[in-house]
């Protein structure tokens, strides 16, 4: 897909509509950001209590309040666009990460690219490779904050399988750590968590957002999870031949 759509049903030039969801966070306003440079139409649903975050963006964005797990709010952000991209995020435990994804899934437009953030912890499949400690670690953090019903982590995975057994055209985008600061360039990939070009493990949140903005034109990654790295990191530098493709 090109960064402007040659022409609508009507014959005549249109922008390319992109739908961000959760747009009033962090990653969100980065996001709304890459998407504007882009000259991208951006439709940013966020949160009632929110709205006040995107001022910055002030009428070059068009504003859904609501929650982003109710279906009313998805199905009128969503109309018309070519792409949504989604913060997925475990709050609460009353499944807030499915209810968006499955909104999402169900009410975008048919062919419309869809992409989702998540963390590492979130696998694609068993070949993912989890240290020792950071899966005593995850579970921990898992356990304690489901009983103080604060985040249930355990959602978000629920989530990214619904994702995964669509077939729609989804990229699960996987984020490490990450810090702030200026762009170091499009994040590296790799298929699966453990791999050794992964390993410095942090990622400036403007590049999480600038993969996923560029995901909506790379097909190569529909139907991927790719687990990111930022390419300025030792272990991104260190990888013969590292590029931002994976080894496979
Ligand atoms: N933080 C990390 O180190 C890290 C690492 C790897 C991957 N990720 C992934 O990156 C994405 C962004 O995460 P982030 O931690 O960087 O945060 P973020 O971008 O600031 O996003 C947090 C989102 O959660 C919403 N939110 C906050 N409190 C809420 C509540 N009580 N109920 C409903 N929504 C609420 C925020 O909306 P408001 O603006 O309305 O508050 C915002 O849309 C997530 O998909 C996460 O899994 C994060």
């Amino acid at each position: 897909m090109d960064g402007r759509r040659e022409h609508d049903e009507a014959g005549g030039g249109r922008r390319t509509r992109v739908c961000v969801v959760g747009a009033s966070g962090k990653l969100g306003r980065h996001m709304v950001r890459h998407a504007l440079e882009r000259d991208y139409e951006v439709v940013g649903v966020c949160r009632e209590q929110s709205v006040g975050k995107l001022a910055e963006f002030a009428d070059r964005v068009t504003v859904v309040p609501g929650q982003t797990d109710d279906r009313e709010v998805i199905a009128r952000a969503v109309e018309g666009c070519d792409a949504v991209l989604t913060v997925l995020v475990p709050w609460g435990v009353r499944g807030y990460s499915t209810g968006t994804a499955q909104a999402v899934l169900d009410l975008a437009p048919r062919g419309a690219r869809l992409v989702f953030s998540c963390g590492w912890h979130v696998p694609r499949d068993e070949h993912d490779v989890y240290s020792f400690w950071s899966r005593v670690i995850m579970r921990i953090v898992t356990v304690l904050a489901r009983l103080a019903r604060v985040i249930d982590v355990d959602d978000q995975v629920r989530a990214c399988r619904r994702i995964y057994a669509s077939d729609t055209r989804w990229t699960v985008v996987r984020g490490s750590d990450l810090e702030e600061g200026a762009s170091q360039g499009l994040p590296i990939w790799r298929r699966h968590v453990g791999d050794p070009a992964l390993a410095s493990n942090i990622t400036r949140r403007t590049d999480f957002a600038l993969f996923m903005v560029e995901a909506i034109t790379d097909d190569d990654l529909v139907h991927e999870a790719p687990a990111i790295v930022g390419r300025r990191t030792p272990s991104a530098l260190g990888v013969t031949g590292s590029s931002a493709r994976p080894a496979g």
